[in-house]
C-alpha cells in the first residue's frame, strides 16, 4: 500500500530555507514511492492548546485527536492517519517558532493520557500511533555557537516527546543558513558573510541531500 507522509512548514517564508529542507525530504520519501503533501502553516488560522481538556474527559471520543475545531484539526486528524510526518522550522530566539509549538501542543496533548499504564508505571496513551516522524531545525548559528549555547538541551524535549507518542523522531539540523539574497543590502556588519559562504556553498548541498536522505529512509 503507497505510504502517506504529511510534511509541515512552520518558518514564514513559503520558499527558503526550512521549505526547501522539507522539499527535499519530500522528494525523497516521492522516489521511495510516498504519496506526501507539504503543507505551509503561515496562512493556516490556528491557535495552540485551549486547554479544555474535552481530550482527558472520561469516555470521550476524541481518540488521540484534539477536539477543539479551527483550521489545524483537519491536518491534525490527517497527520494521525498518516505513516510519516516531518515538521521543519526556523530557530527563533533559541526556540522553534510559535506556528511550531502551536501544532506539538495539539498534536501531542490529546494523545496523553493521565492515567497509569501499569507496565511502565508512567502516564499512558489514548491511542497507539506508530509512524516514523522527524523534526528538521534551520538556523543562523554555526554547530559551534548550537554547543555553546546548549540549543541541544532546549531542543531535546521535542523529540523526546515525539518519539513518546509516535515511537521515533528523527532530527535533522541546517546551521549557518542564508537569510537574504544579499548581505550588502541589509544591516549585517556582525555576520562573518564569508563564513556563511561557506556554508551556503558547501554545507548547504549536503543539508539538502541528508534531507532527501532521511525522506527516503522514512518511508522504504
Ligand atoms: C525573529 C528571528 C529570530 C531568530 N533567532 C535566531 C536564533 O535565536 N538563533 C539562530 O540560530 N537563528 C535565529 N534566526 C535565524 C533563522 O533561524 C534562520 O535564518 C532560519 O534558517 C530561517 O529559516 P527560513 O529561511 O525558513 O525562514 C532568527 C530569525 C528571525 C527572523
Amino acid at each position: 500500500m503507497t505510504k502517506k507522509m504529511i510534511l509541515l512548514n512552520a518558518s514564514p517564508r513559503k520558499n527558503k530555507n526550512t521549505a526547501q529542507m522539507l522539499e527535499s525530504v519530500m522528494k525523497g520519501a516521492q522516489e521511495a514511492g510516498a504519496e506526501c503533501e507539504l503543507i505551509h502553516l503561515v496562512n493556516m488560522n490556528f491557535k495552540g492548546c485551549m486547554s479544555c481538556f474535552a481530550c482527558k474527559r472520561t469516555g470521550n471520543k476524541c481518540n488521540g485527536l484534539c477536539a477543539y475545531k479551527d483550521e489545524l484539526r483537519p491536518l491534525l486528524e490527517k497527520i494521525l492517519a498518516a505513516d510519516a510526518f516531518v515538521m521543519g522550522t526556523p530557530i527563533y530566539w533559541s526556540y522553534p517558532t510559535g506556528m511550531f509549538r502551536n501544532v506539538i501542543e495539539r498534536l501531542l496533548f490529546p494523545i496523553l493520557r493521565y492515567d497509569l499504564d501499569e507496565k511502565t508505571g508512567g502516564a499512558s496513551k489514548y491511542i497507539d500511533k506508530k509512524m516514523k516522524t522527524a523534526l528538521i531545525y534551520t538556523m543562523n548559528n554555526t554547530p559551534e555557537r548550537y554547543d555553546l549555547v546548549n540549543y541541544g538541551t532546549i531542543l531535546a524535549p521535542d523529540q523526546q516527546y515525539m518519539e513518546m507518542m509516535f515511537g521515533s523522531c528523527e532530527v535533522l539540523n541546517s546551521f549557518n543558513t542564508w537569510q537574504f539574497p544579499d548581505y550588502s543590502k541589509y544591516d549585517s556588519s556582525a555576520i562573518d558573510v564569508k563564513e556563511k559562504q561557506w556554508f551556503r556553498d558547501n554545507q548547504w548541498p549536503k543539508d539538502l541531500q541528508a534531507a532527501y536522505e532521511l525522506g527516503k529512509r522514512m518511508v522504504e
